[in-house]
């Protein structure tokens, strides 16, 4: 093939989605992704990078696992100790943020919000009552997440039948996230969409912002 080869200028034609130059679209696939990533365990957004601002006021960042996000009410759950480290941070200051990051969709999310945290409440209780057994056992643990132990924990028997124990239940917290704002990052080699939407009180407002 020679360098003048009709074939290789051929540009390349690409299908964009249909949320491309569409502000309101972007904002709904978005928030259809952190549902769907929600339920599903091997989606990337299942994931996310949670911030929080320290006792220092440095920020502070762990991975988490998303287990509900809705729309409608604006609002993502996770789920932690009552006695972790997070929990004081926002118990001082509500603020958070979260990272989402998808490589196959290319699609980057920045969530900001406000935390409220629920422990032996009805959310708490829900939460617990669906999460599964192996999951709970995680809460059972007597030296709280982060405390200096002098040697490493005894080891967990792999093959240990996981039985339905509220043993944990004191320990378990639900941290319920309202979504103030929404930064968005779409790469594409046609150029990336960047757009942030503010909750307004009764709306989103939403802008394009250079990338
Ligand atoms: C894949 C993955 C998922 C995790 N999911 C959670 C989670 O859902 N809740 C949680 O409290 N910690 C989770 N962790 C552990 C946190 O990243 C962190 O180490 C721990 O919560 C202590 O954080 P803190 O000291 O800042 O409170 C997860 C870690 C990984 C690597």
């Amino acid at each position: 093939m020679s360098q003048f080869d009709e074939r290789k200028s051929a540009p390349i034609v690409r299908n964009l989605p249909g949320f491309y130059n569409d502000l309101d679209a972007s904002l709904t696939h978005a928030w259809a992704m952190l549902a769907r990533a929600a339920a599903d365990r091997r989606a990337a957004f299942h994931t996310p990078v949670v911030a929080t601002i320290d006792d220092d006021g440095a920020p502070s960042q762990r991975v988490m696992v998303l287990r509900a996000a809705d729309p409608a009410l604006r609002s993502l759950r996770v789920h932690t100790d009552l006695r972790s480290d997070k929990l004081r941070h926002v118990g001082r200051d509500a603020r958070v943020s979260l990272n989402f990051y998808d490589a196959g969709a290319k699609l980057q999310l920045r969530v900001m919000g406000t935390a409220t945290v629920h422990s032996g409440d009805e959310i708490a209780r829900a939460a617990w009552t669906s999460s599964r057994p192996q999951g709970r056992l995680c809460y059972e643990q007597q030296e709280p997440p982060g405390s200096v132990i002098e040697k490493p924990l005894a080891e967990l028997p792999v093959d240990r039948r996981f039985a339905e124990s509220d043993d944990g239940l004191d320990n378990f917290a639900v941290l319920v996230v309202e979504v103030g704002a929404v930064e968005w990052l779409y790469l594409a080699i046609e150029g990336h969409r960047r757009a942030r939407w503010n909750w307004l009180g009764t709306a989103w407002e939403g802008a394009w912002l250079a990338p």
